[in-house]
């Protein structure tokens, strides 16, 4: 009994510290060394979302991206070098966008405490101030600070790490837990899918050549397969993009699993969230809306706190794009 009280009150002091949920990283880390710098990325993303209203969808999948391969540590921010192929040339990297975003918040925060700041920090608050600026006019999660960034991108990585739109549920399941995150975190996760886009050879198997035989899915709503084939030309079509929500891109909310579960989940990954009952059963809770904002918040730091570097590893880069020459 004593131990036990004695347990939970490190736990508690131990989050008073601010070191539960992301390891070490913390709230507001900058308060003393650029107090300025969490100012600085909402004023310039709400200037950026309010002439680019897609940027919160650009912003999540490319910090999702940058998560998962080496951890949240700013690599997928990397140019190539003249001796290695960056993560944002790999394959993978199709439609990322907003690099130009980050690179601009980073170079205003500079100026005012230059070497303090890391671009996997900018790219973690832009992402959450895009969402509020865009939807819902509060903060949706937390984010926690302290991230250093990383001096490794390698093409490689991102297409051995990210995970496809064609893997089934066991697929994604096991990609999920090589980073520490759990089947309800990918259910909720998912849902960053009621906003933006995808191109039409990444899911268009499902409508023209399903098993090889000219054949569709036959788990997908056939309304839906016919409304997509008015919109995809064919099997190789990579440059025409449809909305991933079919009830529309322009709210951030839990209409994903409404959709998903009359079989509108565009990619095979959407649809294979249907294909176990955990996994249905997590669904199912998500369609509750209060609930849904909550669970997403909570899933957004853990996927924000992967393999971070942090104390004096790494380095603060100058620059986003390219890692310091010292
Ligand atoms: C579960 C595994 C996942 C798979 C297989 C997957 C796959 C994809 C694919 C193939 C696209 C379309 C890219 C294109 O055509 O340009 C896409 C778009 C997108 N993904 Fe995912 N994704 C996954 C998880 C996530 C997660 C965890 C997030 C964020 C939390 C996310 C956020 C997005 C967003 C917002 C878009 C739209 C991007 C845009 O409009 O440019 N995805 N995803
Ligand atoms: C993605 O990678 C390809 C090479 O595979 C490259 O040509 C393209 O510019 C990259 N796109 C972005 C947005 O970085
Ligand atoms: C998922 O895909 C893997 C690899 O293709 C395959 O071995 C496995 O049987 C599939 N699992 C299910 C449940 O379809
Ligand atoms: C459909 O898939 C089969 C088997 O992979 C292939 O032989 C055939 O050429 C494909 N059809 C088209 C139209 O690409
Ligand atoms: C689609 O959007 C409409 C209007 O916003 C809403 O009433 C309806 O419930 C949505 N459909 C689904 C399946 O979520």
């Amino acid at each position: 009994m004593k131990t036990t009280s004695f347990l939970v009150a490190c736990v508690l002091l131990s989050c008073f510290l601010g070191a539960c949920h992301g390891g070490n990283l913390r709230k507001n880390f900058y308060r003393n060394s650029c107090p300025q710098a969490e100012a600085i990325v909402k004023t310039k993303i709400q200037q950026h979302v309010a002439a680019r209203p897609e940027l919160p969808a650009k912003l999540i999948r490319m910090h999702f991206h940058d998560c998962f391969v080496r951890g949240c540590d700013g690599s997928v921010l990397l140019d190539s070098t003249a001796t290695s192929k960056a993560e944002k040339d790999s394959i993978p990297n199709l439609s990322l966008a907003g690099y130009d975003v980050i690179d601009d918040i980073k170079a205003a925060i500079e100026a005012k405490c230059s070497g303090i700041v890391s671009c996997a920090d900018i790219l973690a608050l832009a992402t959450r101030d895009a969402f509020s600026v865009r939807f819902n006019n509060v903060p949706l999660w937390e984010v926690l600070t302290g991230r250093r960034d990383g001096r490794v991108s390698t093409a490689s990585e991102a297409l051995a790490n990210l995970p496809p739109p064609f893997f089934n549920f066991t697929q994604l399941k096991q990609s999920f837990e090589s980073k520490k995150l759990t089947v309800h975190d990918l259910v909720v996760l998912s849902s960053a899918h009621t906003i933006g886009v995808g191109h039409c050879n990444l899911f268009s198997n499902r409508l023209f050549n399903f098993t090889g035989k000219g054949d569709q899915d036959p788990s997908l709503n056939p309304t839906y397969a016919d409304f997509l084939k008015t919109k995809c030309q064919g099997l190789s079509d990579t440059t025409t993009t449809v909305e991933l929500d079919p009830n529309g891109s322009t709210k951030f909310d839990n209409d994903y699993y409404n959709i998903l579960v009359q079989n509108k989940g565009l990619f095979q990954s959407d649809a294979a969230l249907l294909t176990t009952k955990t996994s249905r059963n997590i669904v199912n809770e998500l369609r509750n809306q209060n609930k849904f904002y909550t669970e997403f918040g909570q899933s957004m730091q853990r996927m924000g706190a992967i393999e971070v570097l942090t104390g004096s590893a790494g380095e603060i880069r100058h620059k986003c794009s390219v890692v310091n020459s010292n």
